[in-house]
């Protein structure tokens, strides 16, 4: 194994130096660790390490030794494939525990031009609100900012005023959860960076630009649960999870044809269909028999009347979600689906049916490496913690920059924003820079920036 390691609190990379980031999707099924090298914001993929995992039960840690043993595993496959010793992870948290719920916050603006800092005392305003003893806040993401009067701003800094006003989505978990995540990683020798809500790392991997600039819900039915997501106007406007999975789909093909849970999980597999009016009524699949039981040939539309039920709850439960929060009609590019559940057939043809909207499967998208290994719906979330993993690194770098003395300070603007035409600056001139044309880019990076 290479020397190269990827504890960036190791002091070892220089400021452009590539970066080792790995993400760690704990799942109610598997243990996805995937391995990305991040160079100037190009990420290539260098390994991932794909286990079964036993010790979760609807995304939340049950059994502590098993989860370690799977992240353990996970770690040592992706280490050999990349080659580099893994010391530092991003991982991923869900489960019925996670609250999404509005706040705001508000702060003066010194110096009559709103800054960076004006932004972080804002937003540290917003989180400043009672929260239970056994919860912590796990994310605050900016909906809009309020500079005086003017409100509906993204990205408010360079902006004239006095008065600077916040609008946050805040992301609670309970401690317990996140506790038992870090601790399973802590027993495999490993430090967490951070602990980011999964839905969230998914958006990262799988949404473009434009999906969240018009509006898109993110589904992402995994083995134990379905968390849903609604991206508007750039921001994230509302989370929550669903505790059904592909696991119930499982179960309901066991009980429903009287086969062991393995063989269920293989049928719904390799013949499943979550429409029962796409299957021909000439198809048959062999069952299995429990007990000693003779296996017997079923037609293939038995088994889509079975998944058909849950699957249709499953959609039918997100929808009234989505309708509750009162956004149904801001979601212009429809719904995205991942997580290893939406393999089956018709799966987006009966989302599209339940949800009224246009829906597609989301694949992992903007990395480069081996990423034939990480192609599938199921690998969203270890994809999107990299990828919030090496915007984290971006913003703590470009925080350093802006620290350090006056003439480096000017060199990382300069590297950053491009030239402006006219030449003098706000400070020289003793005019105030105009408000900056709201961008969704821009406003995206604000709140990864402010996680
Ligand atoms: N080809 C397929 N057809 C149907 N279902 C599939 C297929 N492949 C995987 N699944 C199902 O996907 C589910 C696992 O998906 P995923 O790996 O996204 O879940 P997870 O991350 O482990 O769980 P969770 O996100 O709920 O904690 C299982 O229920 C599995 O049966
Ligand atoms: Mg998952």
């Amino acid at each position: 194994m290479k020397s190269r390691n990827n504890d960036p609190q190791g002091g070892r990379p220089k400021h452009d130096e590539p970066e080792i980031v790995v993400g760690l999707d704990i799942g109610t099924t598997k243990v996805t660790a995937v391995v990305g090298e991040v160079d100037d914001g190009i990420i290539t993929i260098l390994g991932v390490g794909d286990v079964p995992c036993r010790g979760l039960r609807k995304g939340v840690v049950s059994n502590i030794d098993w989860t370690v043993r799977s992240i353990r595993d996970a770690i040592e496959a992706a280490q050999q494939m990349a080659g580099v010793e893994i010391r530092t992870v991003y991982a991923g948290v869900a489960g019925s525990h996670i609250r999404c719920q509005p706040s705001d916050g508000v702060a003066a603006v010194s110096g009559g031009e709103v800054q960076k800092g004006d932004v972080d005392r804002v937003l540290e305003g917003a989180r400043a609100i009672p929260v239970d003893a056994d919860r912590q806040i796990l994310h605050v993401l900016p909906r809009e900012f309020i500079v005086d009067n003017q409100d509906g701003i993204r990205d408010p800094i360079g902006m004239s005023g006095v008065r600077l006003q916040a609008k946050v989505n805040l992301i609670t978990a309970a401690t317990s959860c996140v506790q038992n995540v870090i601790r399973c990683a802590e027993r495999c020798g490993l430090t967490v960076a951070d602990v980011v809500l999964e839905p969230l790392a998914s958006a990262e991997a799988i949404l473009s630009e434009d999906e969240k600039e018009i509006g898109v819900a993110i589904i992402d039915i995994g083995g134990g649960t379905t968390d849903l997501l609604l991206c508007v106007d750039g921001g994230i406007a509302h989370t929550s999870v669903i505790p059904a999975g592909g696991n119930n789909i499982t179960s309901d093909i066991a009980a429903g044809l009287r086969t062991p849970v393995a063989e269920a999980e293989r049928l719904k597999r390799n013949f499943g269909c979550a429409l029962g009016r796409m299957v021909s009524d000439e198809d048959e699949v062999e069952v299995p028999g429990v007990g000693g039981h003779p296996p017997r040939r079923v037609a293939r539309r038995v088994l889509s009347d079975i998944i058909e039920p849950r699957v249709e709850e499953i959609f039918a439960v997100v929808r009234k979600r989505i309708e509750d929060t009162g956004l149904l009609e801001q979601l212009s590019a429809g719904a995205v689906l991942t997580g290893g559940a939406v393999l089956m057939e018709g799966m987006p043809e009966f989302a599209e049916e339940i949800l009224g909207m246009p829906v597609r499967l989301g694949y992992p998208i903007g990395i480069g490496g081996i990423t034939q290994l990480v192609q599938g719906p199921r690998y969203a979330t270890g994809v999107g913690l990299v990828k919030y993993g090496a915007e984290a690194i971006r913003n703590a770098r470009r925080v350093k920059a802006l620290q350090a003395p006056a003439h480096s300070l000017r060199s990382s603007r300069e590297l950053e924003e491009p030239p402006r035409s006219g030449g003098g600056s706000s400070h020289a001139g003793g005019t105030r820079k105009p408000p900056p044309k709201p961008s969704g880019n821009r406003f995206w990076n604000w709140l990864r920036a402010a996680f």
